[in-house]
């Protein structure tokens, strides 16, 4: 007799990392010393994903709404991530991860930038996991990116606006590298999607959890997994229809 076969393992798993500022706050320390807590558990979260065997991560680090914030902490962000992305460096390429991220760039520091580039491209023969951090991202920005670019061509003459489908759209995403997405989670207990992915989230099955981003661990994201896999996604159709 043959075992029920397991519910697969959502291959795309975004996180929402939030909740660094109030973790700080709750032990009185500065709002940068949660940032600085939420980078440990990046790398936590990245080799556990790694070892699932997840095909994708992506983190949403800094939204273009994030700019808004007091510069001190802006400023302290971009530290916090160019150290990230020195000492993770050499873990991203041992372990076959192909290193990308979806935003607007071109508003961070040049040495940034720079950093940012060299690792995508010492790590784009990798195929073990895609982790991709979403920097400088707003969804309704790539949403107006996708359709300024695909304006752009039907007035070049390369692209007619019947030929406007689905793929053609996905294709000028930043995310047209990635596998659809299939389980978003969102830390601290806010109960929004704050401006991500929000093309992609069209059939995401969504997690919320109130444990604050700093301390989110493995056992949460198995947890995080569990539920997804417990979930029936219908995609429009009835029961029926999917155990079909
Ligand atoms: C998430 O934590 C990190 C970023 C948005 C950069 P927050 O800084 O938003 O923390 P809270 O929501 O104020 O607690
Ligand atoms: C969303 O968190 C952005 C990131 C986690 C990077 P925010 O803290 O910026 O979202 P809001 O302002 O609570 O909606
Ligand atoms: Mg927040």
């Amino acid at each position: 007799m043959t075992e029920p076969s397991s519910p697969a393992l959502p291959r795309h798993v975004a996180i929402i990392m939030d909740g660094n500022g109030r973790w700080a706050k709750g032990r009185g320390l500065p709002r940068l010393a949660g940032h600085e807590a939420g980078a440990r558990a990046v790398k936590l979260i990245t080799t556990h994903a790694r070892k699932l065997g997840l095909k994708a991560l992506t983190l949403y680090a800094f939204s273009q709404q994030n700019w808004g914030r007091p510069a001190p902490e802006v400023e302290g962000l971009m530290k916090l991530l160019g150290h990230y992305i020195t000492a993770e460096r050499a873990e991203i390429l041992d372990n076959d991860i192909r290193f990308s991220t979806i935003g607007d760039l071109s508003k961070l520091p040049r040495n940034l930038q720079d950093a940012i580039a060299e690792l995508k491209q010492a790590s784009a023969g990798n195929r073990g996991m895609d982790f991709c951090i979403a920097l400088s991202y707003g969804g309704r920005e790539e949403l107006l990116r996708a359709a300024q670019a695909m304006a752009a061509a039907c007035v070049a003459g390369d692209l007619t606006p019947d030929a406007i489908d689905e793929a053609e759209v996905n294709k000028h995403l930043y995310t047209s590298h990635l596998p659809p997405l299939d389980l978003l989670i969102r830390t601290s207990g806010e109960l929004r999607i704050s401006n991500f992915m929000l093309w992609q989230c069209a059939y995401a099955e969504l997690v919320f959890t109130p444990v604050c981003w700093p301390d989110f661990a493995e056992g949460d994201l198995d947890d995080a997994i569990a539920r997804f896999c417990g979930r029936e996604r219908r995609f429009g159709l009835t029961p029926d229809q999917i155990s079909k």
